[in-house]
This record gives C-alpha cells, structure tokens and sequence, in this order.
C-alpha cells in the first residue's frame, strides 16, 4: 500500500464520506473518537436525514458540511471514501480523474461496471484504495499474484432466507423455504456471479481485481440451513502453493446486509494510509 505526502508535521489529510450508512458511519465514529490521524470534513448522501442521524451520533467533530454533491464534496477533500452505492461508483472516479485526487471504494461491484475508468485513474496516478471488505486472505492473493496465480476459488454460504427475494431464483422457481439440505444455488464465473446474485458483489468483485479477474475467478453460492452466519471460504491456488481461509461474518449492528468486518477493514485501511506502520500486503 502506498503512504501518500501526509507524513510528519505536515498538515492532516482531508476525507469526505460518501454514504452516512453501515460503514459510513463506522469510520465517521472511528475519526470522531481520534483513532485515525484524518479531518473530516463533511459527508454527501442521498438521503439528507441519513447526514444529520450520523452527524448527531458524533461527540467530538463539531465542523461538519453537508455536501450537495460527489462533484463538491471531490473538490474539497484530499481523499474520498465511497461507502453509497456501486450507482455512485462512476462519478466518484469521473471527479477524482478531473481533480486528481485519491478514493476508496466499498462499492466494489461498481468498479467492474467501470472498468475502463478505473484503469484511467491508475494511468493517472490516482490511489485507489479497495478495503479487503467482509473476507481475509486478500493479502495473501495479492502476494501470491506477482508470481503467478493457476485457480482462485470463492464459496460463499448463508442460510436460505439470505437469499428471499433473489429474482434469478425467483425466475428458476426455486423456493427457499422449501432449502432443508446444503445446495448449489450458482457455480460459475464471478462476472456472471455479480450479475445473478448482486448481493454477493462486492467479495466477489474484491477478489476477481486482486486476483486473476472476473471471467475466470471461480464462484459457488450455497444455500445451507444450517449455517447461521454468511461465511466466504476462499481457496487460491498458485506458484507459492495452495491456501484456503474461511470468514465466518457476523452482522454490522447498524445494517444486517452488511458484515461487521467491513466496516472495521475501510477504518483499518484508513489507518493504514496515514500511520507510519504498515503490517501484511
Ligand atoms: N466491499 C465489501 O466487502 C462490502 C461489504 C458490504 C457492503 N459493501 C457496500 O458498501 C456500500 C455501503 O454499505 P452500507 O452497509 O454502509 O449501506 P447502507 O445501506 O447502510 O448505507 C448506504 C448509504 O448511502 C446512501 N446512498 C445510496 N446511494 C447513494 C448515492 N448514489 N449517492 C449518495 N448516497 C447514496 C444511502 O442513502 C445510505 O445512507 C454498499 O454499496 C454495499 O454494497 C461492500
């Protein structure tokens, strides 16, 4: 991971949020409470009263700005944090482009609908920040990636009632109530995965642009009653040798959608770009 030009007795990097949700509001608390060496600045949110719920909770912060806009919020903020939607994903790197400044995207599934942007930025220079998010071992495959990757592999569980109202189910007339025993929802490709399942997007995209990409990262949905958390197995094949390492989510306490460890990996990631140590790939 790269450190930008923030370092000793220069001045504190400006961050501006995206999104005052589940993960928004996490890393807002986490600055708020003095854990990460960042001013904030203010947020943007589609939904006005999300901003002010969030900007209550904080004790700490008392200078916030609601921004209007991605546009002006982009403008004002050393480094954008996207924690919205994979809808904001475009303009988020169309304004970072024009003004030359750094992001961090959770909206994962966004990036891959927006690919040929998010190759501009990394010819531009910009320093796009993508949070390990809800599953570990993305260190791992981004090590074992510079010497050559041969099969990366994603299984994601979780117990059939995760997936009500999935419209491809829907459409091949399977009934989740009627799921008593472990079953393949999908097996194929992560592109094809993200269309069907667009809940199971962001991992699944995390992985395929840390790995070997998304026609060709393998990806297993699973329908298991007898599972109580969403759990992601990962197994990644290559010249180093083989690993398998399994993430057993629970909850954020603010959206059940979303895992907890998310939200703590975009404030570790955070941390990671201003602080002096930096542990793992
Ligand atoms: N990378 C990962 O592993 C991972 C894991 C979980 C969630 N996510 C993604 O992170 C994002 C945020 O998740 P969350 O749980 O905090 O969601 P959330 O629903 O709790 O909050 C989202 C907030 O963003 C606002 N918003 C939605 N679309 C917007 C837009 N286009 N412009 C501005 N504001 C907008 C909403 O009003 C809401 O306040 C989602 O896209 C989700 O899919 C990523």
């Amino acid at each position: 991971m790269s450190v930008l030009g923030f370092g000793r007795g220069r001045r504190k990097k400006t961050i501006g949020i995206i999104g005052c949700g589940a993960i928004g509001s996490e890393i807002a608390m986490a600055v708020d409470n003095g854990d990460i060496g960042v001013e904030l600045l203010g947020f943007n949110d589609l939904n006005r009263g999300n901003y002010h719920l969030l900007a209550a909770k904080l004790k700490n912060i008392h200078k916030l700005e609601f921004f209007e806009s991605i546009e002006e919020l982009v403008k004002k903020c050393d480094l954008v944090i996207e924690c919205a939607s994979k809808d904001a994903v475009k303009e988020v790197f169309e304004q970072a482009i024009l003004r030359k400044k750094d992001v961090m995207i959770l909206s994962v599934g966004g990036v891959l609908e927006n690919m040929g942007l998010f190759e501009e930025a990394k010819k531009k220079r910009i320093n796009i920040y993508i949070p390990s998010g809800a599953v570990i071992g993305v260190d791992g495959l981004e090590a074992a990636k510079f010497k050559g990757l041969q099969k990366v592999t994603l299984i994601t569980k979780k117990p059939p009632a995760a997936f009500r109202g999935n419209e491809y189910l829907i459409k091949n007339n399977i009934n989740i109530d009627e799921i008593k025993v472990e079953t393949i929802l999908f097996d194929g490709n992560a592109a094809e995965a993200v269309k069907v399942f667009p809940a199971n997007v962001n991992v699944a995209a995390t992985l395929s642009i840390a790995g070997v990409g998304p026609q060709k990262t393998h990806v297993k949905i699973v329908a298991d009653p007898l599972v109580t958390r969403n759990t992601h197995e990962i197994i990644v094949e290559g010249e180093f040798g083989r690993f398998k390492v399994i993430t057993e989510n629970l909850p954020s306490p603010n959206n059940p959608k979303t895992s907890y460890l998310t939200a703590l990996s975009s404030i570790v990631t955070l941390k990671n770009i201003v602080d002096p140590l930096h542990i793992g790939t």
